[in-house]
């Protein structure tokens, strides 16, 4: 058994996964009677569980092979399943850099895992000392990072995560959700050296595809293989593959959004620290920023009163709202409404 197989759930080793009956046979022009589908219409039949074509398109992408790719139904999906493949409920933990993603508690505590929770330095910096003792400690199955962070939009350092490989024997899951806004490098580079390495990746956020569903693991093969083999057959429809297809060939519209996205953020962020009414802007490497203000609560209920969602983050850091970059005519609006509650502010203060 080789290291990674060590680390899989055992009561999951001899699993022998349900073979969907699109997989069996490549042959083409058969008559198709073998999965009870309706016979007429366009999407009547069952996907192709595997997506070849999707896969091999994002495997060139990214310069990896297409046995490195795995899809999910969203990153979280691809989450959850990392809980699943390795984690024995009642038994194993996981290890989070808070604050961070809610979804790694959420899906922790579907799945009856505990979780060790390590403070970033200033909500933003792993500390490297620190998250060495605690494994050595709990020895945790899986350690996440979200890089760039949500909700704080910081990243951590491609020297920090090498830092932990070095030591780290669990698997490593890098959720690199916000990675095409970001300027630090991504950890894929460590693909080809790590064999317990799992980076996350989505269509939703710099590919403007949220309502598709689409996450990505790139893996070593054995973990793709694995992934593969517990996930529900056809977890990625039809039109989602063809629609996440046809958006990667769009390249230069996706880069082209991403650098409009990433110069109103500069512009917001500017703007932002003028007003007496934001204590704090948080720097980002994502498409949103976390701003501290006196009072969250109070500013989040006057924004929504005038029709702009933000979302209160105060939960997780006092007084602090998280704001997504949107289009500039958005922005506009949301300055505008900020700039009337600062007056408003300062007249009934
Ligand atoms: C850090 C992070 N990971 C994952 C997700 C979920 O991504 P997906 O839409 O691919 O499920 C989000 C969504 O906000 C996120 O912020």
């Amino acid at each position: 058994m080789n290291e990674i197989e060590k680390l899989i759930r055992p009561e999951l080793r001899n699993l022998k996964p349900y073979s969907s009956a699109r997989h069996e046979s490549n042959q083409q022009d058969l008559i198709l009677l073998d999965a009870n589908e309706n016979p007429f219409g366009e999407l009547n039949r069952y996907p192709d569980p595997y997506h070849t074509q999707l896969k091999s398109a994002l495997a060139n992408l990214k310069g990896l092979a297409t046995n490195q790719v795995f899809l999910g139904n969203g990153s979280d999906e691809v989450i959850d399943l990392c809980f699943r493949l390795f984690c024995t409920p009642k038994q194993d933990s996981v290890m989070v850099f808070t604050p961070t993603y809610g979804m790694y508690e959420v899906l922790a505590q579907i799945n009856d895992i505990s979780v060790i929770r390590e403070p970033l330095i200033n909500n933003q910096l792993i500390d490297i000392k620190s998250a060495k003792a605690s494994i050595e400690r709990y020895k945790p199955k899986l350690l996440f990072i979200c890089s760039p962070n949500n909700p704080t939009g910081s990243s951590i350092p491609i020297r920090d995560i090498e830092a932990l490989l070095d030591f780290y024997s669990g698997v490593l899951v890098i959720d690199e959700a916000y990675i095409d806004f970001s300027k630090e490098e991504s950890a894929l580079s460590q693909l080809s050296k790590r064999k317990n390495l799992i980076v996350c990746q989505t269509l939703s956020k710099a590919y403007g595809l949220a309502g598709i569903r689409l996450g990505i693991a790139y893996a070593s093969p054995m973990i793709v293989q694995w992934l593969n083999k517990i996930k529900p057959p056809y977890n990625i429809s039809t039109i989602n593959a063809q629609a996440a297809f046809n958006r990667l060939a769009q390249k230069q519209d996706v880069q082209n959004e991403i650098n409009l996205i990433l110069q109103e953020k500069a512009h917001l962020e500017n703007e932002l620290k003028k007003l007496e009414c934001i204590t704090y802007v948080y720097p980002s490497q994502a498409n949103f920023l976390l701003i501290e203000t006196p009072k969250a609560e109070k500013l989040h209920a006057f924004l929504l009163s005038n029709n702009i969602r933000v979302r209160d983050r105060s939960s997780l850091i006092k007084n602090s709202l998280r704001i997504s970059i949107g289009s500039p005519q958005e922005n506009k609006q949301l300055l505008k409404t900020l700039k009337s509650y600062e007056k408003e502010s300062i007249i009934y203060r």
